[in-house]
C-alpha cells in the first residue's frame, strides 16, 4: 500500500513547496504550511546565529508540518552535519529535513534517530531507489525543472521508473508543473504528490526580486535554457534559468554587478553568481541567475501562496492510503 505525500508528512494536501535559497524565506514557508501543504525554508549556507534566527521565525510562524532545505554538495559533509544537528536541536518534531541531492549515510541516520522525516530530491533512478531504501520521501526531479538539475530524465519517465522499482515508496514529482492539469499528468505517471518551485517564486510571500517575478510571469517554456554559467557559489552543476545577456555571452568579465543582503549581512554580487536576485538585491537584476522551470509557460499571475495551494488541492491526494492500482485508476482519466 502507498501513502500519499500528505499522509507521510502530515499535510492536508500532497503538495510540497521547494525550499529555494534566498527566495523561500519563512514568510513563504509558513504561508504554504498554514494553507495545508508542506512549506519549506531554504537553509542554503546558513549556520550558527543566522540559522537559529531563521528557525525561530519558522517555528513561530506555523504550528503545522514544515521543512528546512539543505544542499549537501554546496556545504560539504562536515558543515551539513552541523546544519542538520542545529535544525534537529532547535526545532520541534513537525519540522522535516529536505535535501537537494543525496546526503551521506550518516545524515540519514542522524535524522532518523531524531524521529524526523527526510525528503530527498533526486534526478536518477539509482539515487531514487537508494533514498527510498532509507525511508525518505523521494522527490523525482525532471529536466523540465527550474534551478540546478540533478539528472537528465524527463519528470514522468523518472517517476514511472521509480514507481516500477519501488512500488511502496512515496514518490513526489518535480519539474515543469505550472498548472493543476500538469500535476494530474504527474500523478497519472505514478506520483504520490508534487513539488513546485517556479510557481511559488511568483507568490506574494516569496522574496524573489519583483523584476524576477515579472520575468517569470512573462516567460514561455522556450525562454528558458540549461547552462552552467552561474557557478560562483555552486560550481559544477547545470541549471535551468531564463535566458539572459550572460547566458547569451558567457565570456564577459566576472566583475561585480550588484549588491544583496542575506540575514542582514551585506554581500557584493559578481556576474556568474549562483545567488538569485531577492527583494534585498540591487543592480543588474536581469543579468543574474533567474532560475525558472518549464512551468513558467502556465504561470500567469502573482497570487498569495494559499491560492496556489487551494488550486492544486483540487487535484492532489489528501492523507489517505490506497493501493497503487486504485491511485493509478483515479488519475488516468
Ligand atoms: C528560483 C529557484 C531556486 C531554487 N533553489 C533550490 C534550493 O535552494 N534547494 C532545492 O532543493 N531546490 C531548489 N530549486 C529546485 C526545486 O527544488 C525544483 O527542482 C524545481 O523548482 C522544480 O521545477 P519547477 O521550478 O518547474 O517547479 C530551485 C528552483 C528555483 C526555480
Amino acid at each position: 500500500m502507498r501513502a500519499s505525500a500528505a499522509g507521510v508528512l502530515g499535510l492536508e494536501t500532497s503538495l510540497l513547496q521547494s525550499g529555494m535559497g534566498g527566495v523561500a524565506g519563512t514568510e513563504l514557508a509558513c504561508a504554504v504550511s498554514n494553507a495545508g501543504a508542506a512549506g519549506c525554508a531554504g537553509g542554503y549556507k546558513l549556520v550558527g546565529g543566522a540559522l537559529s534566527a531563521m528557525l525561530e521565525r519558522l517555528t513561530e510562524g506555523t504550528d503545522r508540518s514544515v521543512g528546512v532545505n539543505l544542499i549537501p554538495e554546496v556545504v560539504g559533509p562536515v558543515e551539513l552535519r552541523r546544519q542538520v544537528a542545529q535544525v534537529l536541536h532547535e526545532t520541534p518534531e513537525r519540522v522535516h529535513l529536505s535535501f537537494f541531492g543525496m546526503p551521506e549515510e550518516a545524515v540519514f541516520d542522524q535524522v532518523a534517530a531524531a524521529g524526523r522525516r527526510t525528503v530527498v530530491q533526486v534526478g536518477t533512478v539509482e539515487d531514487g531507489v537508494h533514498a527510498a531504501a532509507r525511508g525518505a520521501v523521494v522527490v523525482a526531479q525532471g529536466v523540465e525543472a527550474g534551478g540546478h538539475l540533478l539528472g537528465t530524465s524527463r519528470r514522468d519517465d523518472l517517476v514511472g521508473a521509480l514507481r516500477a522499482l519501488v512500488p511502496d515508496a512515496c514518490v513526489v514529482a518535480s519539474g515543469g508543473i505550472g498548472s493543476p492539469e500538469e500535476a494530474r499528468r504527474a500523478l497519472a505517471a505514478g506520483a504520490d504528490g508534487v513539488l513546485l518551485g517556479t510557481a511559488f517564486v511568483v507568490a506574494h510571500e516569496s522574496r524573489a526580486h519583483p523584476r524576477f517575478k515579472s520575468a517569470v510571469i512573462g516567460a514561455e517554456e522556450s525562454d528558458t535554457v540549461i547552462t552552467d554559467v552561474y557557478e560562483i557559489g555552486w560550481p559544477g552543476r547545470r541549471h535551468r534559468v531564463l535566458a539572459t545577456a550572460v547566458t547569451a555571452d558567457p565570456h564577459q568579465p566576472a566583475k561585480f554587478i550588484g549588491r544583496t543582503e542575506v540575514e542582514g549581512k551585506p554581500y557584493l554580487v559578481p556576474r556568474f553568481s549562483a545567488a538569485v536576485p531577492t527583494e534585498a538585491t540591487s543592480g543588474r537584476i536581469e543579468e543574474m541567475a533567474l532560475y525558472c522551470g518549464h512551468s513558467c509557460g502556465a504561470i500567469a499571475d502573482q497570487v498569495p501562496a494559499a491560492d496556489v495551494v487551494a488550486a492544486y488541492a483540487r487535484v492532489l491526494p489528501g492523507a489517505e492510503v490506497v493501493s497503487s492500482r486504485e491511485r493509478a485508476q483515479s488519475y488516468a482519466g
